[in-house]
């Protein structure tokens, strides 16, 4: 097979939200994770320094928070100000002592590099409440919550431009769960309210693949929004944290827009494929596990709902199976770049995190190195390209015992804007034979080229890392010349960046 790259014809430039990642107030991503006062690692202000900085080598560009299913029983009042008060949180039912509220995350941010996006509380919470933590955080000194603010310490107001009307409201594990029409009814009220304050903040919402429930929320709020809400976890083990295989994931890769694809056929007959982005603003391989609560019968004893979330700190669980499934996400996001203005990784801390922290420092797993990868490596512009001949197949049994056949490259052409470098990403999903590709540089000078090869591929499709273990990283090849045409050789279970720099 030859990949031809038609570098005179653009997909689109993709934002650099495509790199977006999310934490939740859940086990430990935020108190004991990126917020660990007293901990040597952390600064003055009680984050953790080795986190933060890693955060910021991947280029974090948005951070949404506080929830996922948290949110919807959460009161931000509550966490601001001198005196904070310990709330029960319904959704994961632990203590949430508040310490870290909205100035925090605000601060956070600020330290990393990034944009808030910040999820309101659509469970119990109210437009008001919602509006309210919009007055807190973007009114200069009008009203009471500017003032509150400024009594806070904080005199600047903090510009959030991104807010989320509500998280999951669609689904029974939800608290405050909607129905369609209860749904669009609290969107509108609350985007109403939202912009009667910050006029120019974007307003997301939940919403869903499903025709009906997103059909009924467009063509009722369509005109209050400027974002759709996705959200995609394939390998579901939330209850039972029976991991899928490398193989059995791979047959997931088929999936990965199919979210994406009905959403964009729905904005469009709605002619509002020009004014609604796509936010896929929870996205991860494997959800969260976590029995016991998303369920009618909870857990009783701690033994049977809170420690069984240990397990997703298991480092071992993070193969070659996440980078490979994160990279054909990544590109396939990159392809909808029209429409597809925003991804955020679920989470990016802990829990199914791509970087994992423990009282000592760090592990970054197989996924964070995706992250490096696409962000320092892969190009803004997106380019046209096409396969000449017979295109290599994987056929693989998916989780559920069918058989799936499934492309084994998955590719994506950018260029850079700022110095013209042609990056091609090719992940080969094949998880025992390495693959060769032709690749051919079509609509650019004939010439010679300064070749730079990155890749992350593991010892085996089981390869990750661990505190005393490093098996999963980006490998840099030895710079080579070519000309316009060039063959990759592609080790089995790998994703790969080929770089062509004019010389
Ligand atoms: O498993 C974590 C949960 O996944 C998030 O809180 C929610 O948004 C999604 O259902």
């Amino acid at each position: 097979m030859k990949l031809h790259v038609n570098a005179r014809r653009t997909i689109g430039k993709r934002s650099p939200m495509l790199y977006g990642h999310f934490i939740e107030h859940f086990h430990r991503q935020i108190y004991d994770g990126i917020y660990d006062p007293g901990n040597p690692l952390s600064d003055e202000d009680g984050f953790r320094s080795d986190i933060i900085e890693a955060m910021r080598r991947i280029r974090v560009p948005v951070m949404r928070w506080p929830g996922g299913c948290f949110v919807s029983s959460y009161h931000w009042k509550d966490a601001v100000g001198a005196k904070r008060q310990p709330f029960f949180d319904k959704a994961w039912r632990v203590e949430d002592p508040n310490t870290f509220g909205t100035d925090e995350y605000i601060r956070l941010c600020r330290k990393i590099g990034c944009e808030p996006y910040i999820c309101t509380n659509a469970g119990t919470g109210t437009p008001e409440e919602m509006s309210d933590w919009v007055e807190y955080c973007n009114l200069e000194t009008e009203g009471k919550y500017a003032k509150w603010r400024i009594e806070n310490g904080h005199a600047q107001p903090y510009h959030v431009k991104y807010w989320s009307i509500g998280n999951e409201n669609y689904g029974s594990w939800e608290i405050g769960a909607k129905s369609s029409e209860e749904w669009w009814r609290l969107v509108k009220e609350s985007a109403k309210m939202i912009r009667h304050v910050s006029p120019d903040a974007e307003l997301s919402a939940a919403a869903l693949p499903d025709i009906d429930w997103t059909m009924t929320l467009l063509k009722n709020c369509g005109q209050y929004l400027d974002w759709i809400s996705l959200h995609g976890y394939w390998d579901m083990v939330p209850e039972k944290n029976e991991l899928a295989s490398y193989e059995q994931c791979m047959a997931y890769t088929r999936q990965v827009d199919r979210a994406v694809m009905d959403v964009r056929g729905l904005l469009t007959a709605l002619h509002l494929e020009k004014k609604i982005k796509i936010a896929f603003d929870e996205w991860n391989l494997r959800s969260w596990h976590h029995p016991n609560v998303h369920t009618i019968q909870q857990g009783v004893g701690k033994e049977s709902y809170l420690a069984p979330r240990d397990k997703n700190d298991d480092n071992s669980s993070y193969t070659m199976a996440d980078a490979v499934f994160s990279a054909c996400f990544l590109n396939a996001m990159n392809r909808n770049c029209d429409m597809v203005g925003m991804a955020n990784f679920a989470p990016i801390l802990n829990t199914r995190g791509c970087i994992y922290s423990h009282k000592e420092g760090i592990v970054l797993r197989s996924t964070y190195h995706v992250f490096d990868l696409y962000v320092n490596y892969m190009g803004d512009i997106v380019l046209d390209s096409w396969n000449e001949g017979q295109e290599r197949r994987l056929k693989v049994i998916s989780k559920d015992g069918k058989e799936v056949d499934t492309q084994t490259l998955d590719i994506l052409a950018t260029q850079r804007s700022d110095d013209g470098t042609i990056s091609i990403a090719v992940v080969n999903k094949d998880p025992g034979t390495e693959q060769r590709l032709q690749i051919r540089l079509n609509g650019m000078q004939e010439g010679s080229y300064n070749v730079r090869e990155y890749r992350i591929a593991g010892k085996t499709t089981d390869s990750y890392n661990d505190v005393d273990r490093n098996e999963v990283f980006i490998e840099t090849l030895p710079a080579k010349r070519s000309g316009n045409g060039y063959e990759a050789v592609l080790p089995p279970h790998s994703v790969n960046v080929i770089a062509f720099s004019e010389m």
